[in-house]
């Protein structure tokens, strides 16, 4: 099914005021902005906290970017920064009330920007387009014309290119509605940018709800035919700041089928059924219960059981910490990536030597190299239509 609806409202409203107030404000210097009023409907007047900012230091090219923090009434905060959209920490309670942070990454702009960095390709934490996952050859033709986009990755292009979502400036709006604090990012990416068709307007809006989840709006509109895959990338380790590996996290994954791919990570065309294999978590598994059955450890697109709507696509255990994590979103599929290619080299928050294995990925997305496979759902978006598409990242705790 086609996850594009025509209709170009977000689920979340920002109320112009706040907008504006935040803009107006959104300079280097830590502050805190507290809105003039309360929504009108809201029952109980309360004031709305705005999102804070402060400096995440400047990139290569001297600009400086910001980082962002949502925070609820629990006390779960996530920093997002508008260099690449990066959702670059998210502190959430254990089973004893305690806040640890999930998410892997760095404390400044540099550690995104940094050789090895570079070299590595992690993608942490960070916003993916204009197509989230891998392009065969690199190619692929519309309405009769073959494009060429950049081989990043062997053979294939890469959640968009040598230069994708993730690596450039985001302008922001931090805004504050009942529904919680929200960041909402904004981007246009050019015609033949990374050789794809079309001028393409994108927004992201993270909004982190009161009830400890981040939900992650996606919208967009073109004016050419264009291949689009928008997703984040975050790794997550449930057992606080990734001083160990994530195979004890228990995952169940609602999806009888997996896309077969070749040696590249190009689909086949083949839908398998995972029952039997270490690909079935429709019951939750350990990640390593079974990762050593499976060449280089996972790094696959399940084809989610529901396709369409709301729906559930991923629910993960971390036992010593209770934590939980449930993901929903409206896309077919998601790669559950488990952080095969890290391999101690970089260093994030707090000097985390980052090993193999010490976070995991669950990209929800349509699945690899659709533009090239006429039977997998459609990714093509056409003047006139609107994408959107929602995933939520719910934390909990198990006693
Ligand atoms: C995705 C890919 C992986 C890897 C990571 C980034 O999850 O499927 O193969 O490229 O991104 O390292």
């Amino acid at each position: 099914m086609i996850s594009l609806r025509r209709s170009g409202l977000l689920a979340v409203t920002l109320p112009g005021l706040l907008l504006l107030a935040a803009c107006g404000s959104n300079n280097s210097a830590e502050h805190t902005t507290t809105a003039a009023s309360a929504p009108a409907d809201s029952a109980q007047t309360k004031t709305t906290a705005m999102p804070t900012s402060a400096s995440f230091g400047k990139t290569t090219d001297g600009t400086e970017v910001q980082l962002f923090t949502l925070a609820n009434a629990s006390g779960v905060k996530a920093t997002i920064t508008n260099y690449g959209g990066i959702l670059t920490s998210l502190l959430v309670p254990d089973k004893d009330g305690k806040l640890g942070d999930v998410i892997l990454g760095f404390d400044n702009v540099s550690g995104y920007q940094s050789p090895e960095y570079q070299k590595a390709g992690p993608y942490f934490g960070a916003l993916i387009g204009r197509y989230g996952n891998r392009i065969k050859g690199g190619k692929f033709t519309l309405d009769g014309k073959e494009y060429t986009l950049a081989k990043n990755n062997g053979p294939n292009s890469l959640h968009g290119g040598l230069k994708g979502f993730d690596k450039v400036i985001w302008q922001a709006e931090p805004a504050s509605s009942a529904d919680g604090q929200s960041l909402k990012l904004s981007y246009v990416s050019k015609d033949g940018e990374e050789g794809y068709p079309g001028n393409l307007n994108v927004t992201v809006v993270y909004t982190l709800t009161n009830d400890n989840a981040l939900r992650i709006d996606y919208t967009a509109t073109t004016d050419k035919a264009t291949p689009i895959n928008l997703t984040n990338h975050a790794y997550f380790n449930l057992n606080h700041g990734a001083g160990k590996d994530i195979l004890g996290h228990e995952v169940t994954l609602p999806a009888d089928r997996y896309t077969v791919v070749d040696a590249t990570l190009i689909p086949t065309g083949e839908l398998r059924p995972v029952k039997g294999t270490p690909f079935d978590f429709t019951t939750p598994h350990a990640i390593g219960e079974r990762i050593a059955q499976v060449p280089g450890g996972y790094d696959h697109n399940w084809v989610l059981n529901t396709a369409t709507g709301s729906h559930a696509a991923a629910t993960v255990y971390e036992p010593t910490t209770g934590r939980t994590l449930e993901v929903t979103t409206d896309e077919p599929g998601i790669q559950f990536y488990t952080g095969n290619f890290l391999d101690g080299t970089l260093k994030g928050k707090g000097g985390t030597v980052y090993g193999k294995h010490a976070g995991f990925c669950l990209e929800t997305q349509h699945f690899p190299d659709s533009p090239n496979q006429p039977k997998f759902p459609n990714t093509i978006l056409k003047p006139g239509e609107t994408y959107h598409t929602v995933s939520t990242y719910k934390f909990g705790v198990r006693k």
